[in-house]
């Protein structure tokens, strides 16, 4: 096949899909962004409008906020949001069933040669790609948080995606002017989370044996091994839930630390605790 990607639909618009969402429209695509709630996609709406103001006021950004943002729009209907777009890019919660009827439902209403993609970081292509009539036309295309600053997209082949399928995703992904890899094999959790949370999960493990201090263990990982985050502070910028549940879906341990924080609702940042404090602005703080 010999897709020409215009048209774009967002299903999620929650950190990573208004994220998506707001990096097409940059580069130029119409998109439309659903959720299942209006309040959910009047947020996400809000959290591009945001961000898009952060760019321009670090001039990182070529156009005026308000004409990228004339390129997003929203909707709770599926069949709308999908009917016309050349790709589709899910990013609903980390959930095999969600995720198995969303492409159902697209795979019906969406084109012959639509393009669907998962931003799933943790789940197999190809489980997700069986609920569909049209597994050549699923693939992944995993985005790292918070996609507006972050270069690498992962695009992922499942077992039977067209190999055009997956060249027009990593061309739409340069179209964005980020950085694809293509993920050939169907592994859960792709490249970079399989080495990346067994990093945190390792850290949360020396916690629970009283090895170490949180910010000595991120201090070190900054400024001694030149990482933007320690894991500790990641896996607060992600959410601990999101960790946990990546982490159970496989049986994988998960250190008490981070178990425990989950059960008491302190998931990261979104709660405003987790490993850090993010209440009355105090955040992480390596001193
Ligand atoms: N849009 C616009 N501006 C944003 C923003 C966004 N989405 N998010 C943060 N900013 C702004 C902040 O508000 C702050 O603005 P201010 O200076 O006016 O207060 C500024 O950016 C932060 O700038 P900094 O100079 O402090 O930080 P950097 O820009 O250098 O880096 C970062 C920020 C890109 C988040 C960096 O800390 C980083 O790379 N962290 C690691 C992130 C990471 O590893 N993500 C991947 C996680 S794994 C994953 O996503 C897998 C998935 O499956 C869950």
């Amino acid at each position: 096949m010999d897709a020409e990607i215009e048209s774009v639909a967002v299903l999620g618009a929650g950190s990573m899909g208004h994220g998506i969402a707001e990096v097409a429209a940059i580069a130029g695509y119409d998109v439309v962004m659903r959720d299942i709630e209006e309040e959910l996609v009047e947020d996400g709406y809000d959290q591009i409008e945001w961000s898009l103001g952060k760019l321009a006021e670090k001039g990182q950004l070529e156009e005026d906020p308000e004409d990228v943002l004339d390129r997003v729009s929203t909707t709770v209907d599926l069949e709308a949001a999908v009917a016309d777009a050349d790709l589709v890019i899910e990013a609903a919660p980390e959930d095999l069933e969600i995720k198995r009827d969303i492409f159902a439902d697209v795979d019906a209403a969406s084109g012959p040669e639509t393009i669907m993609a998962t931003n799933t970081s943790s789940l197999r292509v190809t489980d997700i790609a069986e609920a569909t009539e049209h597994p050549e036309y699923v693939c992944g295309m995993h985005f790292f948080n918070p996609p507006v600053k972050m270069d690498l997209v992962e695009v992922a082949s499942g077992e039977e995606t067209d190999e055009g399928v997956v060249d027009a995703a990593v061309e739409f992904v340069e179209s964005l002017d980020k950085t694809p890899i293509r993920v050939r094999k169907d592994v859960p959790q792709f490249v970079v989370n399989n080495v990346l949370t067994p990093l945190m999960g390792e850290a949360g493990f020396m916690l629970d044996e009283g090895d170490v201090e949180i910010q000595d263990v991120d201090a070190a990982m900054i400024f001694q091994r030149g990482y933007p985050m320690g894991p500790f502070e990641l896996n607060d910028f992600g959410g601990l839930d999101i960790f946990t549940h990546s982490r159970d879906q496989w049986d994988l341990p998960v250190p008490d630390s981070i178990r425990s924080r989950v059960e008491n609702d302190n998931l990261g940042r979104k709660t405003g605790k987790g490993f850090y404090d993010y209440e009355d602005g105090e955040g992480v703080n390596y001193e």
